[in-house]
């Protein structure tokens, strides 16, 4: 049963939008009475495999229909932004260890900014371990299948963004 009480941000450059991303959507519309999944227009990567606009869409594609979900874009400070929606929670996935220590360091940072919200972490499926959206990008890029890793619609947007097209 969610938690009513808890509104929860889920922030990402989603450069694009990843099964393991919408696992982690998922579960937190379990958990939180209300998700608000946040496209950042200000990526700390430079140079986005896709615009905002277009990432907005794919991610509003693949989750926007989950109950409890609302897919937004921001600027500016992650937890600036979460008291904009009165988010009470930052939800972020957790993959391998690696994640782990740039992970904590954000986490500390933001509650140093905001000590009134607190960053909750989910535990991606395994499944989806070895996914990124770099790793996705690469494949497609290179000519492999990427149905596996990412929604469908993500699918088609990545092949269209190489020149052979989909894959044979
Ligand atoms: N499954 C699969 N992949 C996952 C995943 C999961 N559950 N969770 C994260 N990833 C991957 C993504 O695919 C992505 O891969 P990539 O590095 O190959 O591109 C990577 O992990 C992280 O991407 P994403 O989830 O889109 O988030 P991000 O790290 O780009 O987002 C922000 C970071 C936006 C939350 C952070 O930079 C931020 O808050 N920015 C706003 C400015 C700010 O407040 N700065 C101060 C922060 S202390």
């Amino acid at each position: 049963m969610a938690d009513q009480k808890t509104k929860a941000l889920y922030a990402g450059t989603f450069d694009p939008i990843t099964n393991g991303h919408v696992n982690i959507i998922e579960r937190s519309a379990q958990v939180f009475g209300a998700v608000i999944v946040a496209v950042t227009d200000n990526p700390t990567k430079d140079g986005p495999l896709f615009a905002l606009d277009e990432r907005l869409a794919l991610v509003r594609d693949a989750v926007g229909s989950i109950q409890g979900v609302e897919v937004v874009s921001f600027k500016g400070l992650t937890v600036e932004f979460a008291r904009t929606v009165g988010a009470n929670v930052i939800v972020r996935g957790l993959r391998a260890v690696s994640d782990f220590e740039d992970e904590f360091a954000m986490a500390l940072a933001n509650r140093d900014m905001a000590p009134e919200i607190d960053t909750v972490f989910l535990m991606t499926a395994q499944e989806f371990f070895y996914i990124s959206s770099s790793r996705v990008k690469e494949i497609a890029g290179l000519g492999g299948d990427v149905g596996s890793f990412v929604p469908p619609a993500v699918a088609e947007a990545l092949y269209g963004k190489r020149t052979g097209g989909r894959p044979k």
